[in-house]
């Protein structure tokens, strides 16, 4: 049977992710894998988490595995506004912080519409964009905060030249996933300042906002315009990412679509896995289990910078992120971070090449490294064969 002609128009804008192709190509423990996004399993209480499900199916019996409310378990949901510190009807639970993309891209997109990102912005958010046809315009970093906003102000000059809207910014100011990079407060002030000025929203996409090992904490963007911002969050990088739980906080009116539009996706998260984080968040297990993450992802960080001081070839530069799971690695000019997977893979080495990660498809001399799946000793040996690798290529 020929499936072609039976395809909505939406199924030819999906891309596959290249880091899920990796991962289906390789045996992620049988190489130096610097490719995934994966938090430790080191990280995962297991007794916690035992204790804390057998005490949620003595507490709750049979509620814990019947349909619950859309926008989530009350206990949860109350759990999430008194940890940021918002009302309960700004809180939405969420299948993931994966759904709350894609629930605030179809709610807001029509095809052709404009969405602002980071040039590069995380893969995952690209593929969904992409999804509903949207326009993304991607737009580089500048250390020069001026200039940073006049290149925001020269494409959106552009777009509204071109007869479209810029319906929101997307942007994972803390810890970006792939760069590492923080936005400053002035930075986010001006990006909010922007908004404001054009009219558009702003999609906060922060998992990794809770994983900071140095520096001062800086206020989220949705604190700077509440009613303007729509702020993601998950548990899977404070948690576990098995559960499959996150949350939206915005305007109710804004909660209220993407509370209808999650009707029709799943009609309501996992109730036990909610129950679960409920608990493990309001006994403090959460928190307690979190310290010992953070204290080991800063070890690995500091393993890794230290290790790339040491190791790599010159002419390369890296990111000095200061939390989150990932750094960016910048080759000269002529490098080709796609054509030299294959060799480094043959070697026995992963990373996710930068060029899938800029919507452009710019940064074809960047890769990414992710430090928090790994051992100390195997991120030892496979910094040291990438940078023996990379010494082959560029010198
Ligand atoms: C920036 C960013 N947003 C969202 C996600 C999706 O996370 P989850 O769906 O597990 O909450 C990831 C995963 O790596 C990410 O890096």
């Amino acid at each position: 049977m020929d499936y072609s002609e039976m395809f909505s128009e939406d199924v030819g804008s999906f891309f596959r992710s290249p880091v899920r192709e990796i991962f289906k190509k390789v045996d992620l423990n049988a190489i130096y894998s610097f490719a995934g996004g994966y938090p430790s399993a080191e990280t995962f209480p297991l007794e916690e988490i035992r204790k804390t499900m057998s005490e949620v199916i003595d507490k709750y019996a049979g509620r814990a595995f019947q349909y619950g409310a859309t926008q989530g378990v009350p206990e949860l949901r109350q759990a999430v506004a008194e940890r940021y510190g918002v009302p309960v009807e700004r809180v939405q639970i969420t299948s993931s912080s994966q759904q709350g993309i894609d629930v605030c891209t179809r709610v807001l997109i029509n095809p052709g519409d404009v969405i602002l990102t980071s040039n590069p912005s995380y893969l995952g958010a690209i593929q969904s964009f992409k999804s509903y046809r949207a326009d993304i315009r991607g737009i580089a970093h500048d250390e020069d905060l001026e200039a940073f906003r006049q290149s925001y102000e020269a494409v959106i000059a552009d777009v509204k030249a071109e007869g479209k809207i810029v319906k929101f910014l997307y942007m994972i100011p803390d810890f970006q996933n792939p760069s590492g990079e923080s936005l400053t407060i002035e930075e986010r002030q001006m990006l909010v300042a922007l908004a404001q000025k054009h009219n558009f929203l702003i999609v906060e996409d922060s998992p990794y906002r809770e994983l900071r090992y140095e520096g001062d904490h800086v206020p989220t963007m949705y604190s700077l315009d509440p009613d303007r911002v729509i702020h993601l969050g998950s548990f899977s990088k404070i948690f576990a990412p098995g559960f499959r739980l996150g949350w939206a906080i915005a305007h109710p009116e804004i909660l209220d679509k993407i509370y209808v539009c999650k009707q029709s996706l799943d009609l309501c998260p996992p109730i036990f896995d909610q129950y679960v984080a409920a608990e493990f968040l309001s006994s403090g297990r959460l928190d307690e289990n979190l310290k010992h993450s953070i204290e080991l992802y800063k070890g690995k960080r500091d393993l890794l910078l230290s290790l790339l001081e040491e190791h790599m070839p010159e002419g390369v530069r890296w990111t000095h992120p200061e939390g989150g799971l990932f750094l960016f690695l910048t080759m000269p000019e002529d490098f080709d971070a796609v054509r030299f997977y294959d060799k480094s893979l043959d070697a026995g080495v992963a990373y996710v090449a930068g060029e899938f990660f800029h919507p452009d498809r710019a940064g074809k001399n960047t890769m990414r490294l992710n430090f928090s799946f790994m051992s100390p000793e195997r991120i030892a040996e496979g910094v040291k064969l990438l940078s023996k690798l990379l010494k082959d290529e560029i010198l």
